[in-house]
């Protein structure tokens, strides 16, 4: 593996770089600058990355350089690496939502329309933390088969990853992975409500429902029938559970499904405007 930079060392970063020390990876290989210098000191010391508040040294170390900063902030430190450094033969790598290839080439060209940088995009998630994150990357025409090697390395030692033939795409996995976390979330706190309603304790509501989303997600993962078949599965014509399917069918968990997740992509397309 390559070195590796990270610029902006905050969420997305911490879980990136615990999944690629966990896996292996030399923390001596891998570099990380941030402004604000308890966050980069807390990865130092507790992962033995090394650190700097200068993301011009960090992008010299790396081959690989990881935007992992707020979307407004791409363009200028791409901007500011380009001023400084030669960026030949670097790959970077954006997690940013709605910073396009083209804005980042454009940023890191000095005016140039040929040579362009390579750029892979990824979509990751925040399960990323605990290694289960599930990515999308784009990779533009410049990015060459062992950097993509490398792209998907990063990716795979934070969870699974696919592939995108088409750019668009990333706001598409943005509706169904980037955001899904928190669809789970609200549908879980639907139903610890309603345990509560029904005279279970705080600790037990929550108990309810973590060990049945944990199960459930389990047997999901364990077997590969398609989901349409566990649930029937597990419900009977005329019992509880086809009582309690029925009526989210009748109250429109399909369009409310569509709805929602067409609107995590339009808000994704505004944001890239
Ligand atoms: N978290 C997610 O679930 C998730 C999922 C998908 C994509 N993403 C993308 O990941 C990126 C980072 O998100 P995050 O949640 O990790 O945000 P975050 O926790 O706010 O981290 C951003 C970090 O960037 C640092 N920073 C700000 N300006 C900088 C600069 N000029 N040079 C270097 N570092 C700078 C900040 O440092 P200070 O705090 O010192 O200012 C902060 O530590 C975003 O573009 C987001 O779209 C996140």
């Amino acid at each position: 593996m390559n070195k590796i930079a990270f610029i902006g060392a905050g969420n997305m970063a911490r879980a990136i770089i615990i999944g690629l020390v966990n896996s292996g990876i030399t923390p001596q290989d891998i570099i990380v600058a941030n402004p604000s210098e308890a966050k980069r000191l807390n990865l130092a010391t507790e992962f033995g990355v090394l650190q700097t508040d200068d993301n011009i040294k960090a992008s010299e170390f790396a081959d690989v350089i990881v935007l992992c900063v707020k979307p407004h902030f791409i363009t200028d430190v791409c901007f500011q690496i380009s001023q400084a450094i030669d960026i030949t033969g670097k790959l970077f790598i954006s997690v940013a939502a709605g910073t396009t290839v083209e804005q980042i080439q454009s940023a890191l060209s000095k005016g140039e329309t040929t040579n362009l940088a390579p750029v892979v995009r990824v979509m990751p998630n925040t399960p990323s933390q605990l290694g289960l994150g599930m990515s999308g990357l784009f990779a533009s025409k410049e990015v060459t088969v062992e950097q993509k090697a490398s792209a998907e390395k990063i990716t795979n030692a934070v969870g699974k990853s696919i592939w995108l033939d088409t750019e668009d795409k990333i706001n598409n996995i943005i509706a169904v992975a980037g955001s899904a976390p928190a669809y789970y979330f609200l549908f879980m706190e639907a139903m610890e409500q309603q345990a509560k309603q029904y005279g279970f304790s705080e600790e037990e509501s929550r108990m309810l429902v973590q060990q049945t989303a944990l199960g459930a997600a389990q047997m999901v993962a364990h077997n590969s029938a398609p989901i349409s078949e566990l649930r029937a599965n597990v419900t009977s014509k005329g019992g509880t559970t086809h009582a309690a399917i029925e009526r989210f069918k009748a109250d429109g968990i399909e369009e409310i499904v569509k709805n929602a997740m067409n609107a995590a992509i339009a808000r994704a397309e505004e944001m890239a405007k």
